[in-house]
């Protein structure tokens, strides 16, 4: 096998961050250097709590976990702009609730740690900083912790080789009519990442909602009969019911695994059927608060600062997922 890639990610855990974690461990591609947890789906609590329990299912203890930034660099600050936690949960026509991201995922608590005397800033500032190697940024929550890195210490950006977020929607949106979740819940994070002159892949909506798990799948990880399977099955049945219920996409029946959607992409580009060399700034306050505005003019003369993923080949997706889990069998 080639050299492998050594890889940060950066989660807010949750039930897609979870699977995403779950694929990069089980993908001998990846040298995992550690995850950062920010808050996001959940209070960063939560979102440490929950990525320990998945780290800890896997096996693999010796993965640093590192708790990250608790709010939005700014956006709370201004009462306009509202609480930017939106809720995860909602009730069905028969009464039963349901929600994207339950407060701790259904696994036994964790009894590992995250790393002592330290936090996702400081990490990233000092892992980088000693890199000897580049390292690739999986960053699949709100943009918070490198944002608040790379302000502090922009030397660090030397030793990333590239960075691949979970952010944006160029024709789809799903926390307003403007934004996606993780740039909604921090549009100036998002602003300062895109900004800060790595090469940026970006995958939106647009390729995120078909980054998509069946009925059929449940059934199948189910099958397995080990903690993994049913794991995998309860959250994929949890997102079927959110979504059916609270976010009805193109065709019922499917549950977007948004985020690993970026793992499987550093392993095969050509999950990806479309992707375009762009400019998008993001738009902080206002009415638009938190879209990603795709400069689409054919004469723009700003500099493009991301590749934006605009179309997934669903049938891939799906068949690399389940090979990739089914690792775990
Ligand atoms: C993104 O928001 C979160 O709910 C998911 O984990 C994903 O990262 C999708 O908009
Ligand atoms: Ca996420």
């Amino acid at each position: 096998m080639d050299k492998k890639r050594k890889v940060i990610l950066d989660v807010d855990t949750g039930s897609d961050d979870a699977l995403a974690i779950m694929a990069t461990i089980l993908s001998p591609e990846f040298d995992i250097v550690g995850i950062c947890t920010v808050n996001g789906n959940l209070p960063v609590p939560n979102t440490t709590e929950n990525t320990l329990r998945v780290v800890e299912l896997m096996g693999r203890p010796d993965i640093p976990v590192v708790r990250g930034c608790a709010t939005p660099l700014v956006a709370t600050l201004d009462p306009l702009r509202k609480m930017r936690q939106r809720s995860n949960d909602g009730v069905t026509e028969s009464g039963e609730e349901v929600t994207y991201h339950s407060d701790y995922l259904p696994l036994p608590p964790a009894t590992l740690k995250p790393v002592e005397g330290t936090n996702a800033v400081s990490w990233y500032i000092d892992t980088l900083m000693h890199a000897k190697e580049k390292i690739t940024l999986i960053m699949v929550g709100p943009l918070t912790n490198f944002a608040c890195a790379y302000r502090a210490e922009p030397e660090i950006i030397n030793h990333v080789e590239e960075i691949v977020i979970m952010s944006g929607g160029h024709d789809q949106r799903n926390s307003t009519a403007a934004s996606e979740y993780n740039v909604f819940i921090d549009p100036e994070a998002t602003a300062i990442v895109l900004n800060c002159g790595a090469k940026i892949t970006m995958m939106p909506l647009d390729a995120t909602h078909k980054a998509n798990m069946r009925p059929c799948h449940v059934e199948l990880f189910r099958s397995w009969g080990n903690a993994v399977g049913n794991f995998v099955a309860d959250e994929i049945e949890a997102r079927l019911k959110a979504y059916n219920t609270m976010q009805p996409l193109h065709e019922p029946d499917i549950a977007p695994i948004h985020d690993a959607l970026c793992v499987l992409y550093l392993l095969d580009p050509s999950v990806i059927t479309k992707i375009k060399h762009m400019r998008c700034d993001v738009v902080c306050g206002g009415i638009a608060d938190g879209q990603t505005l795709f400069d689409t003019r054919h004469f723009n003369d700003a500099p493009k600062n991301v590749y934006v993923c605009l179309d997934t080949d669903e049938e891939k997706f799906a068949k690399m997922l389940i090979d990739i889990l089914s690792r775990a069998k």
